[in-house]
């Protein structure tokens, strides 16, 4: 059945925001039950509550290129129906669109601000308030000044565009110089929140980055796009200084978390659990027709171990070391959104980035963002399973080092499994999904007769438009994890990498399969592993009289 919503469903829309249907014609947007609220006069897009790793594309729609995080560009730019009231820069009225195309070039201008929580955002703001199109950015430690960090920034933009936006930063930042080549500020220092070279790989120049060891993952979480605490002005909690002041008390726990740490127990207040406890309940009503048998099967276990309940908030820390002893994953606690490839690089490591913070208690079952709620109902208890938590980690070893194109690749997989995913069980269709598992709406749509579902298979998967303010319009379905996970491993062949990768879970490290030396000693390690299995047959056979 298709998934397309009806026109009952078209509630109401926002303002200034019109779409333009396949024929050409331009229509209020399609607004799924429950997706869109009405406040007053105006409606609110119920977007959902994916993941932290979407954010690249909240900030694509506000025209903002940012290096590996420039997810699903083209998708975004073809699909009219997902026109919002948010300009993207690239998207600029069509006089502009007129410049003769020798007025355009790439300009950079490096700049310094101090290395606090949100003054990059702020800064980056500067460049959309201009209309100016960011091409690429880069950050580094500023030499000049130790508590400060420079950014590069090169613009797609008319001289006289990137005049007036050297003026108007000038006001707010420290401008360093203008045009330097970036190899130039590149050779100055080491960069770090760059693409590097990685020591050691025959061929790796243009690698991008990526961590080797479980500790670097600091490195990954902390490189945040955008800081939970910089609340849109249709937040629910946009005008609630107590709420905002909150957030921000969130954002230093995960700013200042490293690995290895106790992740901090947090006192949640009694209207926090208040606002939990009614997304508890109401999801909790679902699962049993809704949820796949191996979330149904862990949950009891949570409650028990974690305190699930509806009058209480599990800490963190007790769910990672629940998770660490079912599946060997952990959780560590996220400020913000990450890129794509920075979220991923976690799932390698078996480490899930998750937030602390509740949603807004004036509207309990709608979050514009992933909340604690969205984490430990929709994520957790599928990361408990030791199929679904190797499936997980597959799609991350496939994005170490990979390239932004790819990267988007799998990300588009990561959503259209991890937060999106049915599977087949006793003959009946099932979620586990934790975009689904936490979104009332969603839930019950995705397994309803309106959504057209598909087989998963990451070679076409991978193209397919994700949706954040409304349903999906296609959910992809998998016979088990083990088959998705055989999909994976196989679409990363695909995956362009000198190098093959090797997770080393005695040292939480990724072995670099570069050479006959490091296949050597992975083949050494399988050998032992192998003897210990055929040691167990053939006690067996023994035992059987075989
Ligand atoms: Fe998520």
């Amino acid at each position: 059945m298709q998934g397309k919503k009806t026109s009952q469903e078209t509630t109401a829309t926002m303002s200034n925001e019109l779409q333009t249907n396949p024929k050409g014609q331009q229509t209020a947007p399609k607004s799924p039950v429950g997706l869109l609220r009405k406040r007053g006069q105006e409606a609110i897009p119920k977007m959902q509550p994916a993941m932290m790793m979407f954010s690249s594309k909240y900030w694509a729609r506000r025209g903002l290129s940012l290096d590996s995080a420039m997810y699903d560009q083209q998708h975004l730019a073809s699909s009219m129906l997902r026109r919002t009231s948010f300009n993207r820069i690239d998207e600029r009225p069509d006089k502009e669109e007129q410049k003769s195309t020798h007025d355009l070039g790439k300009l950079a201008v490096i700049f310094s601000l101090k290395n606090e929580v949100g003054f990059l955002v702020k800064a980056l703001r500067l460049f959309q308030e201009k209309h100016v199109n960011l091409a690429h950015i880069e950050s580094r430690r500023s030499k000049r000044l130790t508590n400060e960090i420079e950014i590069y920034a090169e613009c797609n933009c008319t001289k006289k565009e990137f005049n007036e936006l050297v003026q108007h930063l000038k006001d707010h930042v420290n401008i360093v110089s203008y045009n330097t080549p970036q190899h130039v500020w590149s050779a100055e220092t080491d960069c770090l929140d760059c693409v590097c070279v990685l020591g050691g790989l025959p061929d790796g120049e243009g690698i991008p980055w990526f961590p080797q060891k479980i500790s670097e993952l600091d490195q990954c979480s902390h490189r945040v796009l955008m800081y939970g605490s910089e609340l849109d002005a249709d937040h629910p909690g946009f005008k609630d200084k107590v709420y905002r002041q909150r957030r921000k008390y969130f954002v230093e726990v995960a700013m200042n978390y490293k690995f290895g740490q106790p992740i901090p127990r947090i006192e949640y207040t009694a209207e926090e659990v208040k606002t939990w406890g009614v997304v508890y309940r109401e999801l909790t009503k679902l699962y049993p027709t809704h949820a796949c048998r191996e979330y149904l099967k862990n949950l009891p276990l949570l409650t028990k171990h974690c305190g699930y309940r509806e009058d209480n908030i599990p800490q963190l820390e007790d769910v990672s070391l629940f998770l660490r002893e079912r599946s060997g994953f952990t959780v560590r606690p996220v400020a913000g959104y990450l890129s794509p490839r920075d979220f991923l690089a976690g799932l390698a490591y078996r480490v899930f980035n998750c937030t602390q913070y509740i949603r807004h208690s004036t509207d309990p079952l709608y979050t514009p963002e992933p909340d604690t709620c969205h984490e430990l109902l929709g994520h957790v208890p599928l990361l408990a399973d030791p199929k679904f938590a190797q499936f997980s980690q597959e799609i991350g070893l496939a994005s170490l080092g990979a390239s932004d194109e790819d990267v988007q690749k799998l990300a588009t997989c990561y959503f259209f499994t991890i937060e999106f995913g049915l599977c087949k069980q006793d003959g009946q269709l099932r979620v586990y999904g934790a975009g689904l598992l936490s979104s009332i709406g969603e839930l019950r749509h995705a397994l309803s007769d309106k959504a057209t579902v598909k087989v998963f298979d990451p070679k076409t998967t991978c193209y397919q438009e994700c949706l954040i303010t409304t349903f999906q319009d296609v959910y992809f379905v998998s016979e088990s994890f083990e088959e998705a996970k055989e999909k994976m491993r196989e679409f990363a062949k695909s995956i362009k990498r000198p190098f093959s990768v090797y997770y080393n879970p005695y040292t939480q490290s990724i072995d670099l399969l570069k050479d006959t030396r490091s296949i050597e000693n992975v083949v050494q390690d399988l050998r032992s592993d192998l003897t210990t299995v055929c040691d167990a047959l053939g006690k067996m056979n023994k035992y059987l009289g075989i």
